[in-house]
């Protein structure tokens, strides 16, 4: 068992909120015991420790969770998006040949080999930056072989203890490729999703939205996601007020994503049926529209927080930045954002052994260069110090 001692505030994410001059005890890869640094630990846990780790003061948070992100891509859309900076809409660029149909063209371009670096190289910022869970999408390549190799690439690294921890996303449904019409396209997607669970896929997405896919297209994506054992979630009223939130309350997803354009009564939906409120601060700033953060956390919706990592919106990796714009720009508390980027991304994921600090939880865990949270909010990218996966020091 090692101690972690000396933590400053140790920011829990439970109902116990912040410990002041706390330590915890990590035995193997979890939390064995949380408290403060005097006394410490009780004397049968302390006979077993053997290494400490003292954290000179530091604010300790669980290590952030990332419940939204499309890192499966390659080559990059920058033109498109200084044209979108210059007045473009997002689907007037997509109707030019611009948007996911660009990044769809270099990703079917680029081996399996090749994707597998980028993807290693993107993960390896997120874990830098805190961030020890991370969902991740598939979606650019839009054909059967494709979106399976992208599957196994994710299920794969996110084995890898020089890595965050991954939970794959079958995405299938991000778009219709060039030369298929949206109805049998649907139909071939169907077929793909069992296979999608087998390459290791936990949860069925699909970006309902005007000029995307329609509510009874995205229901029937992700009726048969269900068959396959894959749990919904969905990409939902990013673009205009589409009915995605409504559906998601009707499948029970896992959660509804983006939700810029969605309002009261959807808020009341999500809050009944349970399904988390994913929010992606980056992309709201980017698409200029803020989702209704605070109808959703009044309505009792549990609310995560992502990067929408993706060539087209935004490009960070950064959950501590995050966690600066959803107070900037969403009006969220310090303390709503980190409990959003914490538990609130663990319930994103349907995951109850982290996003919090207490034991038994996993030892996933960031020792941060400030003394207290407030400093999430000044930093715009607050770095740590440390990050601890399971229990040991993340990184190569
Ligand atoms: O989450 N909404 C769909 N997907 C991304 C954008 C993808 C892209 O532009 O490549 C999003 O905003
Ligand atoms: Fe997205």
């Amino acid at each position: 068992m090692r101690l972690l001692n000396h933590i400053g505030r140790l920011y829990t994410a439970t109902a116990q909120g912040v410990l002041e001059d706390a330590a915890l005890v990590i035995e193997g890869e979890r939390i064995a015991w949380v408290g403060p640094a005097a006394p410490g630990p009780p004397e049968e846990v302390r006979l077993h420790i053997d290494g400490e780790v003292g954290c000179g003061g530091a604010l300790v948070t669980p290590g952030l969770i990332d419940a939204h992100t499309h890192p499966v891509y390659a080559g990059d859309r920058m033109a498109e998006i200084a044209r979108r900076s210059a007045g473009a809409s997002y689907t007037e660029i997509a109707a030019m040949g611009g948007g996911i149909g660009a990044t769809v063209a270099a990703t079917r371009q680029a081996s399996a080999r090749e994707l597998r670096v980028l993807v290693v190289e993107r993960l390896g910022a997120w874990l830098r930056g805190g961030t020890t869970t991370v969902e991740a999408k598939t979606g650019y390549h839009l054909e059967r072989e494709g979106e399976l190799d992208a599957l196994s690439i994710l299920a794969e690294l996110g084995l890898d203890p020089a890595l965050p921890r991954v939970e794959p996303t079958f995405l299938g449904a991000h778009a219709v490729p060039p030369g298929k019409a949206p109805e049998s396209f649907i139909d071939e997607v169907v077929t793909w999703c069992a296979p999608a669970a087998a390459a290791g896929a936990r949860f069925c997405d699909v970006f309902c939205d005007e000029g995307y896919f329609s509510v009874p297209q995205s229901r029937k994506v992700l009726a048969a996601g269900r068959r396959a054992g894959l749990v919904p979630r969905i990409h939902a009223d990013e673009l205009a007020h589409s009915g995605g939130s409504m559906l998601a309350a009707e499948v029970g997803a896992q959660s509804a994503d983006h939700l810029l354009y969605a309002d009261g009564d959807d808020a009341r939906a999500l809050a009944e049926a349970n399904v988390v409120a994913t929010l992606a601060p980056g992309t709201a700033l980017a698409m200029g529209r803020m989702p209704p953060a605070h109808t959703f956390l009044g309505a009792g919706v549990t609310v995560a927080l992502g990067t929408d990592h993706n060539p087209g919106t935004c490009g960070a990796t950064s959950m501590s930045l995050v966690i600066a714009l959803a107070v900037a720009a969403f009006g969220l508390s310090v303390d709503e954002a980190l409990t959003a980027a914490t538990a609130g991304g663990a319930r994103s994921l349907g995951l109850k052994d982290r996003g919090a600090v207490e034991a038994g939880k996993l030892a996933d865990l960031v020792v941060w260069d400030a003394e207290h949270e407030g400093a999430f909010a000044w930093s715009y990218g607050l770095a740590p110090l440390k990050v601890l996966l399971g229990g040991r020091t993340a990184g190569r």
